[in-house]
């Protein structure tokens, strides 16, 4: 039943000691399995949109290491997709998408959203059936600042100064474009909670590039807007917020939007993450490379965290997303660390 899966447990703030983990990214280019199913899909994309080859990724972590969450294998971008952008994901580039102009924002169209989504819900329908009955199930969206940040330079930047450009020179069509991305989103999320969700992660991947006005505007604004429109529907699923480089930025967050729980990059000191733990859980948030390294950086890495975190609601995972160079070996020394361990 619902009420026993350990994620959701601790999401609504109960603290469970070893306590329930997953992994941003767990199904990606570090397990051969998915990197076989990648070959027999094509590209990427015929992957997030074909629920057969789209369930296969997301059990395949599950199967191998038994986390508590499975995440939906889909992507942020489906969203701009579904609302009539164009979209490719380029070997070695990633994302690939003719930027928006100004007048350009109007003609999006969710005419044909849902239907263009419905493989995704599909998907979520068949995991929920599939899955043990102890695994919670995420469903997820980006949030509308990193959505717009994609939207409008076409493909990743370091700093996302086009997006910040466009802010600041076309202010009242980028307010148009983000509230636009926070209605589709919501209505997104409900789908997904519909289809068997039992929680969502709202990621906003790009929130430490903003200055305080702006992230206030751009990046908790809109994610309150989409937390409340799903509060609206299912006031009992909660929701993770994760405004990665959000910095001294992370202390109101929760206040500001509403979320259950705050995902926490590996920036964050354990110090700030303990006095966030005052007002709910935490989800987060060892560096991606201790698990490349593996070793004693990994150890002393899971260690600290469990140390500083473990009296209180904590949903053990990364800082961000598992890379491809990770080892398979490092990924079942961290699991078996984080289930072993003792007060
Ligand atoms: O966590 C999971 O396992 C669920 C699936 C998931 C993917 N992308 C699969 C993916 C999720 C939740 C995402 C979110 C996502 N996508 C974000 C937010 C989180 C983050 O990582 O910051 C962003 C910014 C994107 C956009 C995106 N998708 C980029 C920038 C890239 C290229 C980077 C890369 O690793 O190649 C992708 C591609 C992508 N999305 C891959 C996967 C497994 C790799 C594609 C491949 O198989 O080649």
């Amino acid at each position: 039943m619902a009420k026993d899966r350990r994620v959701v447990r601790v999401l609504k703030g109960e603290s469970l000691f070893p306590p329930p983990l997953w992994m941003m990214r767990q199904a990606g280019r570090y397990l051969p399995e998915y990197r076989a199913t990648r070959e027999r899909a094509g590209g990427f994309l015929d992957l997030c949109y074909n629920p057969d080859f789209a369930v296969e990724v997301t059990l395949q972590p599950i199967r191998r290491f038994g986390f508590d969450a499975a995440i939906l294998f889909s992507d942020i971008l489906v969203v701009p997709h579904a609302l009539g952008r164009d979209l490719a994901f380029e070997e070695g580039r990633g994302p690939v998408m003719t930027p928006i102009g100004p007048d350009e924002i109007g003609q999006l169209s969710g005419e044909k959203f849902h239907v263009n989504l419905s493989p995704v819900y599909e998907t979520v329908r068949r995991l929920r059936a599939e899955l043990p009955a102890g695994t919670t199930l995420l469903g997820f969206c980006g949030a509308p600042w990193t959505l717009a940040t994609y939207m409008i330079a076409g493909h990743g930047t370091p700093d996302q100064a086009p997006a910040r450009l466009f802010a600041y020179r076309e202010p009242e069509a980028f307010a148009k474009l983000i509230d636009l991305l926070a209605d589709y989103s919501a209505e997104y999320l409900v789908r997904q909670i519909e289809a068997g969700a039992d929680a969502v992660q709202i990621f906003d991947s790009w929130a430490g590039v903003l200055d305080e006005d702006c992230f206030a505007r751009f990046c908790a604004a809109p994610v309150a807007r989409i937390v409340a429109r799903v509060r609206e529907r299912f006031p009992d699923v909660p929701v993770i917020g994760f405004p990665r480089g959000a910095g001294s930025l992370y202390d109101g967050y929760r206040a500001t939007t509403g979320v259950d729980a705050v995902g926490l990059d590996w920036s964050v000191p354990l110090s700030q993450a303990r006095r966030l733990q005052r007002d709910g859980a935490v989800q987060g948030n060892l560096d991606p490379l201790r698990l490349v390294a593996g070793g004693a950086a990994l150890e002393e890495g899971v260690d600290r965290i469990l140390a500083e975190l473990g009296d209180g609601p904590l949903v053990f995972n990364l800082g961000h997303g598992i890379t491809p160079e990770a080892p398979v070996a490092h990924v079942e020394a961290m699991v078996r660390q984080v289930r072993e361990a003792r007060r």
